[in-house]
Parts: C-alpha cells; structure tokens; sequence
C-alpha cells in the first residue's frame, strides 16, 4: 500500500431517513459516537430543495457544528461520520462524507479497502479523477461507475460494488436521484439500524439511536439494508444471494446512561458508577449467602470447560490487565493453566491451539480488531472460544460459542474503569464457579470469596469516599514527568492498569513493574523527582513489598502506598498512603485499581487534560 493512502478504520457513523429534520438527529448521533475518534467530522444531507449538501471539517463535532451553522440544512434523509485517522493527517479534504464525481452520491465509511489501489486504477483509467487519498472515495466513485454503465439502482451499484471490493467496512449511502432510501451495507465492522415509526435510524453502535427507538437490527456481515421512509426494512445476503431474515431485539439501554449526570466527565461518572455496575455484574450469578455462582454460559458449556486442557486469553489494553488477573484466578481455583497473549501478537504467530483449549477474549467494546482476528484463529484451529464482553450485539459476542457480559452500562470515557473492575468480577465468578464443577476450591474458601464478592458493591463505595483525599494528593504529583507503579501478585496487573490510566489520559510516562522487578532495571531511575505508586496491601508477599519500598525510599524516591485498613509499617515507611478496606487478595484488584483511577483523573483534570478524549487515542480500535 503506498503511503499516501488514508484509509478509514475507526471511525463512527450515523444516518437517518423519516419525516424528521435529519441534521439534529445526526448531530447528536455523532457526539454519541465521538469515542470512536474524533479527528475529523462531516454530514451528507438531500436538501428540501433535492440538492446534496455535504459539509465536513477536521477537529470535533463541535467543530462542525459551528462549520455548518450558516448553512443549509433542511432534510429529512441524511449520514455523518465523525473519523480517527491512522494514516496522513486528518484535514477537510479527508473527512468524511465523500461525493462521488457527478455530485449526486455521498458516503460514509468505517473500515479499510485493501484491493483500493487495483480498482482507483481502473476508475482513473475510464476517466475518474479523486480528490482527497482515501480508500472510501475511490469506493463512492466505484459505486457511481457502476450505477452509470450498468443504469442500476443505487442498492444494486453498492451490492456489486461490495462483491468487488476486499476489506472491512461498514458503509451507508445516499443518491441524490433516489431521495427517499440509505443503503447501507457491512463486512467486519459494526451497524445497527433502528427501526422508529415509519424512519429509520442507522449507527456504528446503538447509543446514538437509544432515545429515539428500543427496536433495532444488527446487520451481519455481507448484509445489505434498504432503508426507506414508511417501508418495510430490506435486508440482503450478498454472499447467499438470499432476502434475509429480519431479526428485531429490544434495546435495553437508557439515555440516562449515556449523560454525564452532573458529572463533569463520563470517566469520573464511570469511576463512581462502580458500586452498581459491579452490583450489576454480580447480581442473579452470586447467591445472596455465598454457596453458589450460577454463569450460564459455564453451565451450558460444562463438558466443555471439565475438559479444557488450557485456557488462553486474549485481549488488548486495559482488558489484557484483567486477563492477567483473570489466569491468576482461574490458576487459583480451577487449576488449569492460563496463557495471556496480547491478542495483536497471538492472531500473528502462528500459536499451538489444541482442540481442548479454551480461549477466552475479554473485550468491552467487543469490536476491537486485533481480538476478533485471534479468536477467529483460535476457532479455525478447533478450541471453543468463549467472549467476556461489555457491548451487547458486537461482533466479538456474536462471534463466539458462548460467553459471558459483564453488564456494566454504556462506557463512553476513552479510559476504560468501570469495564475493568467488570471484566474482573466475571472472571473471578468464573474461577469460583469452574473451580466448584472441578472440585478444586474447597467450600469454606469459595463461601468466603463468593461473599466478599457479593459485598464488593459496598467495600467500593468505601474505598470511592476516599476521592477528596486523592484529588488533594493529585496536586503533589501533577508535576512529574515520570512515575513508577509496583505491585505483586494479584496486583502487579493493577500496576500495569494504573500506569495505563495515568499515561493515557495525563500523558505523563508511567511504568508499572511487578515490585521485585523493580530491582532489575528500574531502580536506575528513582530519584526524588519520581514518585513511585506501591500497592502494599495486607497479603501473602506483604512483607516483600514493604522491603520495595525501603529500596525506593534508601534511594530518595517519593512513595505513596495503597495499604489495607489499619497498616502501620507500609504507610509509616511510604511518604503518603491511602488505606483500603480488608479483602481476600484474589479480589483486592477491585479495590486497589479505584484510588489508580482516581488518582489518574485528578492529575489529568490538574494539567488541563482533555479527559474523555485524550489525544491520539480512541475507544474502539477496529484497526490492526
Ligand atoms: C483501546 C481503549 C482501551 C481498551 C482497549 C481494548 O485502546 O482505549 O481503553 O482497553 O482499546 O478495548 P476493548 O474494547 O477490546 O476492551
């Protein structure tokens, strides 16, 4: 591929035909979708007047709001898109929607056409020319070609334009000669259409289309949706050339969720949410006296996970901490031998995968990229694949055999929490509920996890009143440029996660280790400008890290310690601590993780951050 091309991974999009002016609608839409990326953002609308108006500009949706505000935009059938861009600059040219060269067709793409180059030849070389780099032009132009020559309509045009191009998309279209329909299509990516009275709501995802209907559709892959105002929904198999069946499922999400709530950032929502998501999470799976855990899809999978001989998990970022997590816990209880990979590295290496292993893929957003490719790896070489998601309806559940959601609620700040400490929880009822089926936990000790789990909505709503204290420390530590986060065991991946946060949305460096590592390496660089993060909470190896933070201290470095209720010796050593609730150390990551979260909050409020959006990053990563 020539390094010119922009393609257009990630991004969000939106469309709507009915009786309603379409502008605010997409508006909206793609402030819900913003999480997607937010570089660029654009809408196509077929004007009162039957003229196509597409106004786009880099930056915000805000961006192109104020862009767009002196224009005309009457018109009940339109599409938007709101881009992240990996590759060239995200600029006006760029941005979606793209106009095909006789003005009449927009486009709006999520995804990548691989074989663009092939047919951008053929195009120039019958008389097309292109302006911007991406890949979506030269399919809006691909489109408007065939239509042309073959005097089609505009959902034939996209059918064989989808039969001819190879790659990953999520498109929607609209034609300036046929006013009254989108066609939309996918392969790969996501899109959900909603289905209102006598309109049609159509998005990446189901948050923009939440106020407006609770009945949606989510396409498959090689689908083609007809939308048109008072009609029936059209849905196609391009691959099996067949009408397909229309399969309508109730939204169970609510608005409410999708605001800030008097919050001044969904990330400090989501923080504070954790007592009821983690309530949520648990609720009808932990009995109230802690005898049992009931996961259905365990239990409808019994024979399979008796057998397993292996499990692997896969998974990216803040769900690959919880992954590793996850193998401690299952190693814990259930005995059988957890392998974590970064699902960007297993899905490329060619790894040994028995038919009885079983991989787990842990995603919230249930799209990202890397992890649906090392699942299809995974089932393609025969072991049962089994997804913990947050996303209902996304590609990565719909993928796998069985699964498990963790019910958290919409997560829309770009640093993940709530879906963590989630992901977490189902975890360990799952080491608890595996480890029942195999007999390998006795009943005292998975009583005792059970009930601490089922009080863990409590125990975290003692550990949140701790937030002025963290936003009063945040101010001592605003102003490094580096920090170190050391934990073991259990909370060696809460180090990592910690680091994570604090990198993502202050883009301050941080480094987690697990704590004894600290002396290989690390410990070159503790000074007093450094301030290391501890977690020294009451467990098996307390004693080891205590000796971790004498070494940090002999060596002038500041430390402040997450400690359990009632510590004395690491939090006399350590310059400040912060003290947590006693908790079995298996579930301590659901405590220790919040003061992290908090603390990289504060610091990233501190230094003026941009905490929902941080810069560079997005929620969904549909790229490779
Ligand atoms: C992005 C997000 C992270 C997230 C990771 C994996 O990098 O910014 O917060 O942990 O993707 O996402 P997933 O939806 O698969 O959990």
């Amino acid at each position: 591929m020539p390094d010119t091309l922009i393609c257009s991974y990630m991004c969000g999009i939106v469309g709507y035909i009915g009786r309603r002016q379409a502008y605010p609608i997409l508006i909206g839409g793609l402030h819900r979708l913003e999480y997607r990326g937010y570089d660029s953002a654009g809408v196509a609308l077929i004007g009162d007047d039957g003229a196509l108006n597409v106004y786009k500009t880099r930056g915000k949706v805000e961006a192109l709001e104020h862009f767009a505000a002196s224009k005309d935009l009457s018109g009940c059938v339109g599409i938007a898109h709101t881009r992240w861009a990996t590759h060239g600059e995200p600029n006006d040219v760029n941005a979606h929607p793209h106009v095909s060269q006789s003005g009449d067709i927009a486009i709006i793409h999520n995804g990548t056409i691989e074989n663009y180059h092939v047919l951008k030849e053929a195009l120039l070389a019958h008389g097309y020319s292109f302006r911007s780099e991406t890949d979506t032009e030269v399919l809006v132009q691909l489109i408007d070609y065939i239509g042309q020559t073959n005097g089609c309509s505009l959902f034939e045009a996209v059918q064989e334009a989808t039969r001819q191009i190879v790659g990953a998309y999520a498109i929607a279209v609209i034609d300036r000669k046929e006013p009254d329909r989108i066609v939309a299509a996918r392969r790969s990516s996501p899109l959900v259409i909603g289905i209102g009275d006598g309109e049609y709501f159509l998005a990446s995802d189901a948050t923009p289309i939440v106020e407006y209907t609770d009945r949606v559709v989510y396409l498959n892959d090689d689908e083609i949706a007809v939308l048109e105002c008072g009609k029936p929904l059209h849905v196609v198999n391009t691959k099996a050339n067949a009408e397909s069946r229309i399969d309508i499922q109730r939204l169970k999400m609510s608005i409410s969720e999708l605001e800030k709530g008097g919050y001044p950032h969904f990330m400090l929502k989501e923080i504070f949410e954790q007592p009821k998501t983690v309530g949520d999470c648990i609720s009808g799976r932990v009995a109230a006296d802690g005898r049992s855990v009931v996961l259905s899809g365990l239990v409808e999978n019994r024979e399979r996970f008796m057998a397993a001989g292996r499990i692997i998990i896969v998974a990216c970022g803040t769900s690959w901490h919880a992954g590793l997590i996850g193998k401690q816990l299952i190693e814990e209880f259930c005995r059988i031998p957890v392998d974590v990979e970064y699902a960007s590295e297993f899905r490329y290496r060619n790894p040994v995968v028995h038919p009885d292993d079983i991989l787990i893929a842990i995603s919230q957003s249930g799209e990202t990229a890397d992890t649906l490719a090392a699942l299809e790896l995974a089932k393609s070489k025969g072991a049962f694949v089994f997804g913990i998601c947050n996303v209902v309806g996304a590609s990565i559940p719909r993928a796998t055999d069985s699964g498990c959601y963790i019910h958290v609620g919409p997560e829309i700040g770009v640093a993940s929490t709530k879906a963590f400490t989630g992901q977490v929880t189902v975890l360990a009822m799952m080491a608890l509920a595996l480890g029942r089926m195999k007999g390998t936990v006795d009943d005292d000790k998975f009583t005792r996890v059970a009930c601490q789990l089922r009080d863990m909505p409590s125990l975290i709503s003692k550990v949140l009143k701790l937030d002025g204290r963290i936003r009063e420390l945040s101010k001592i530590f605003t102003y490094a440029h580096n920090f170190l986060y050391l934990g073991r065991g259990y909370n060696y991946p809460t180090a990592l996660e910690g680091a994570l946060k604090l990198k993502e949305i202050s883009y301050i460096h941080a480094e987690g280790y697990p704590a004894a590592e600290m002396k290989h390496g690390p410990i070159a660089l503790i000074d007093n400008e450094m301030p290391t993060v501890v977690i020294a909470t009451a467990d098996s190896i307390y004693d080891k890290t205590v000796s971790n933070i004498q070494q940090v201290k002999a060596r002038g470095g500041r430390v402040m310690a997450i400690v359990t209720e009632g510590d004395t010796t690491a939090s006399e050593i350590a310059d400040y601590a912060i003290e947590i609730p006693e908790v079995c150390e298996c579930l301590s990551p659901l405590l220790t993780s919040i003061p992290l979260q908090l603390l990289a909050y504060y610091i990233a409020v501190n230094k003026g951050r941009d905490v929902d959006q941080p810069r560079n990053l997005a929620k969904s990563v549909t790229v490779e």
